[in-house]
């Protein structure tokens, strides 16, 4: 599997403190059954990461992670807030797609008020392709559901991540990503894992729980890789979770 979204390079924004914490957490995604993660640091006005910075941090993982005998692939990326990537220029956020590829994710942002859907038509405009990391987490998009709708058909990727699909950011934010799923408005599914206890990595586990793992291939593994390789994803067929998980779901958190 492919994680697109995990805050792996240490020492760098709210991710693994040093390097040791890498390497734990990078081990922790091997153990989950991944075998490439695009590190994406944040990129945003209070943590302005820039380029060069997360170049290097990849390359000097890369010989940490092969010292350490563990077989994670890393590449480069970054999860680049929507004002910043406003203001950039089309150089500068290239640095910062996925994989060194056309796809940039952005972070759907995560208080309400700003006007997400112009800053994404203008990045279109100009010939950028975006897949929006954890719509369901924005209150920009939980007050207007059919804005996803309307950015989907623009040619905006929904990038769900599994904390929000599990419940970890509450109710309302599961509620509203599996509104997402069963309105087949998701194309990719990432972990946004920042460390092994409060924020763990893991796909096929979650995506199981929630009665999803039949989407596993679709989402965690045809998605990411044809990103990485800087085309669209397969056709993902409308997601269905399945009644009985739903209802054992349920029963289990006495809902
Ligand atoms: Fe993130």
């Amino acid at each position: 599997m492919i994680d697109l979204h995990c805050h792996l390079l240490p020492a760098i924004d709210d991710g693994p403190a040093d390097l040791g914490g890498a390497l734990t957490l990078a081990q922790a995604q091997v153990d989950a059954g991944i075998r490439t993660v695009a590190v994406t640091p944040h990129v945003s006005p209070a943590v302005p990461t820039d380029a060069a910075v997360i170049e290097r941090g990849v390359e000097e993982l890369r010989v940490a992670l092969r010292a350490a005998a563990i077989p994670l692939e890393i590449t480069t990326g970054a999860e680049i807030d929507v004002r910043s990537a406003a203001e950039m220029d089309d150089d500068g956020l290239l640095r910062l797609a996925l994989g060194g590829g056309p796809w940039l994710l952005l972070e759907a942002p995560l208080t309400p008020g700003l006007l997400l859907e112009p800053i994404l038509s203008t990045l279109l405009v100009r010939g950028h392709s975006v897949l929006l990391a954890h719509p369901e987490r924005s209150p920009v998009l939980q007050r207007d559901p059919t804005a996803v709708r309307r950015l989907v058909a623009q040619g905006v990727l929904m990038q769900l991540t599994t904390g929000g699909l599990g419940g970890q950011f509450g109710r309302d934010v599961q509620r509203f990503a599996e509104q997402l799923v069963d309105d087949g408005l998701v194309h990719n599914v990432a972990s946004d894992a920042h460390n092994t206890h409060r924020r763990p990595p893991g796909l096929r586990e979650p995506l199981e729980r929630a009665g999803l793992g039949e989407h596993v291939a679709a989402w965690c593994q045809d998605a990411p890789a044809a990103l990485l390789a800087g085309e669209l994803p397969p056709a993902i067929p409308p997601a269905r979770r399945r009644r009985s998980d739903r209802r054992g779901l349920r029963s289990l958190l006495g809902r």
